[in-house]
């Protein structure tokens, strides 16, 4: 079992690329089974999400190969429609080979997803939009079965909340169905763009991606393509919060820095100047950071319930008080216990949370409980005094690749042992 130790207190300096978005790529990979031919994906991060998704593809009959950041996924001999349980709860985003197989062959079969324990993480809304497009959906003791009995047919789908994954179902599922598709309210993530992007370039026929209305006009068949994934915007404001927790100076390379606008702006109430070129961010951190007044998650282009955590590290000894309010996912806070025992001071009750900066964190022994709060347990402890031991590293390696090797290059004392 490997963890991370790390020697707090050094300032991070220098410049670096953000890989590219898991959140892109795991949908991506899933919707490359629709046009049975071959996907080239430039930019795919090399992680464990990835990892777990090509296992399934793998199962699947696809055949995949994936070198220096470029997967290539040929799903020409397809020849299975169930998904094992043990591949479905490596993650989450499984979910969306419920639409992908649904589109390709009419059927699918798979449990309920795994993940991280962030809250309830149901699926209903995932299920009642692919059943208004035609799917008959069995639900025996959580095991799905669906079928396409009639086909599928497009569909008014109107989400009651605009649900990423479900989004996504739809948009892949929709693709292949006959006529068109109008999702409203659907979320406006840019990973959302990235997939429409990704179908188009494979033939499909979607507009309004990034905005509340989506329309898919179905099509008979998809074709194989190239497409390079986006810059990971959490990623990037991960190491963003890592540069401010020692009041440092980076340049970030490779980033889309609209997709980050709720973020810098709270860099910048924070007391950070933010300096944008092209595709670079550059950051310069004061010695102690500002807090910010409120910090409020909300569906895109509100600021991400992502990025929450590694903010809230980064903000634990700071000067002034700032209240948390988490309104995606209800158990989003599972940081703060690390962060505590590094002498935050820091109050949870229910979405909310309320931190007093402290003049200073110390290091500590601490355990990562998902994705995001082991980016924020490095974050702390790269602005903490003394050494910080980060255990937990399963959650971590699901999102950032080679976290430890950025963050050295950056002058971070971060080893992995
Ligand atoms: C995606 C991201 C995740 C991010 C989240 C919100 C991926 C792989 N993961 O997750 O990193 O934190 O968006 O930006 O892209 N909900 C329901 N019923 C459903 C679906 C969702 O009630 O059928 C609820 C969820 O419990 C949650 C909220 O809707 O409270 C948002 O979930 P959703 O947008 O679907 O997030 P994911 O796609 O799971």
């Amino acid at each position: 079992m490997s963890r991370l130790i790390i020697d707090g207190m050094k300032r991070l300096r220098g410049e670096t690329a953000v890989q590219g978005s898991k959140n892109s790529a795991l949908p991506i990979l899933a919707a490359t089974l629709l046009s049975g031919e071959e996907s080239i994906l430039h930019n795919c991060p090399d992680l464990s999400d990835v990892s777990g998704s090509v296992n399934i593809l793998r199962y699947l009959g696809c055949s995949v190969s994936f070198s220096d950041g470029t997967l290539v996924c040929d799903s020409r001999n397809l020849c299975r429609t169930n998904i094992p349980n043990s591949l479905m709860r490596e993650m989450r985003s499984s979910i969306i080979f419920l639409g992908a197989l649904l589109a390709r062959t009419g059927n699918a079969g798979m449990c309920f997803p795994g993940g991280c324990e962030i809250g309830p993480r149901p699926i209903d809304l995932h299920l009642k939009a692919l059943s208004e497009l035609g799917a008959e959906i069995k639900d025996d003791h959580g095991v799905f079965k669906c079928t396409a009995p009639n086909g599928l047919h497009g569909a008014n789908i109107s989400l009651s909340f605009p649900s990423v994954g479900a989004t996504e179902n739809i948009m892949i599922c929709a693709s292949l169905a006959e006529g068109t598709t109008v999702i409203t309210n659907a979320a406006r993530e840019p990973e959302i763009c990235d997939l429409a992007d990704y179908l188009n370039s494979s033939g499909a026929k979607i507009s309004g991606a990034g905005e509340g209305t989506i329309i898919i006009e179905g099509v008979e068949k998809l074709h194989g393509t190239r497409h390079s994934i986006i810059p990971d915007r959490i990623v990037a404001a991960t190491l963003l919060s890592c540069c401010a927790s020692t009041g440092g100076r980076i340049k970030l390379n490779r980033t889309i820095p609209s997709h980050l606008r709720a973020v810098l702006s709270i860099f910048e109430e924070c007391g950070c100047d933010v300096d944008i070129q092209g595709s670079s961010i550059i950051m310069d951190s004061p010695h102690r950071l500002t807090a910010p007044k409120i910090v409020r998650t909300m569906p895109y282009p509100g600021f991400p319930t992502d990025a929450q955590a590694p903010i809230m590290a980064m903000i634990a000894k700071s000067r002034g008080t700032t209240l948390f309010v988490e309104n995606i996912f209800e158990n989003r806070y599972l940081h703060v216990s690390g962060l505590l025992q590094m002498g935050a001071n820091i109050k949870v009750e229910g979405r909310v949370a309320v931190s007093q900066g402290v003049e200073c964190m110390h290091g500590a022994e601490v355990a990562a409980m998902d994705l995001r709060g082991a980016a924020a347990l490095i974050t702390a402890g790269l602005g903490a005094e003394g050494k910080t031991t980060v255990d937990g590293l399963k959650y971590l390696d699901r999102g950032y690749e080679d976290i430890e090797v950025t963050l050295s290059t950056l002058g971070g004392d971060v080893r992995r042992v």
